[in-house]
């Protein structure tokens, strides 16, 4: 059996319909559900739906075969241990500096503060600028910063641009493409080469 661990929320949704749509059957499965793990018909396909960032420590530590999770996400948490087996095209973003409509100025303070779910990626984009910042960690409606006075801009991810749009923000700078990637365990990719060669033709995103 292949162990796959799916990030929660859009991407565990795409993932699933795309395995529907591939024969994959999965009885119990419902978007709404609560429920965490889900075996296929043919018992040959598990999978556990995760938070974002634990994706790669399931993978890392053999408690999952495969993941599919943001490149964001992978880059934000390091996952230099396992194996980015594909690009899967789905979960397409930006990440961008964003804030206040029309008031890109606010990127010439001497000191930025900054908040974000992505703090180790903002304090690298505005470090390769020379561009002194405060970062502030928030773990999500990160839009919220700029208008409450707590931080000058948000770095974050960009999809369609409704949430900015909807808060009065714009993005000023988006400075890096994001699409969600199949990670691989070290082990299991020597041990499990059928199985997962039989996942990546059924699973929808293979050429
Ligand atoms: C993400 C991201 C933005 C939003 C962008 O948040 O942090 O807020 O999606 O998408 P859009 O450009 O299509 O509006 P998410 O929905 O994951 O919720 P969160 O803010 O609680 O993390």
């Amino acid at each position: 059996m292949l162990h796959i661990a799916l990030a929660k929320g859009r991407i565990a949704k795409t993932v699933m319909r795309r395995l529907k749509a591939g024969g994959w059957d999965f009885p119990l499965y419902d978007d709404d559900s609560r429920k965490l793990i889900f075996t296929d018909a043919s018992g040959c396909l598990k999978v556990t739906l995760v938070k974002s960032p634990d994706v790669a420590v399931y993978v890392r530590r053999g408690a999952a075969d495969i993941g599919i999770v943001g490149k964001d996400v992978l880059i934000e948490e390091g996952a230099d241990d396992v194996y980015e087996l594909l690009d899967l095209g789905i979960g397409r973003c930006r990440m961008a500096v964003s804030g206040i409509a029309g008031r890109q100025d606010v990127m010439k303070k001497r000191i930025l503060t900054v908040a974000s779910k992505y703090p180790s990626i903002a304090r690298q984009y505005f470090a390769s600028r020379f561009q002194p910042v405060d970062i502030i960690k928030l773990n999500g409606s990160v839009e919220l910063a700029p208008l409450v006075g707590l931080a000058d801009v948000i770095v974050d991810i960009v999809e369609t641009g409704t949430t900015l749009r909807e808060n009065g923000l714009e993005a000023y700078d988006e400075f890096m493409a994001l699409s969600a990637r199949l990670i691989c365990n070290k082990v299991s990719y020597k041990m499990k080469q059928a199985e997962l060669q039989h996942f990546i033709e059924t699973c929808g995103f293979s050429e």
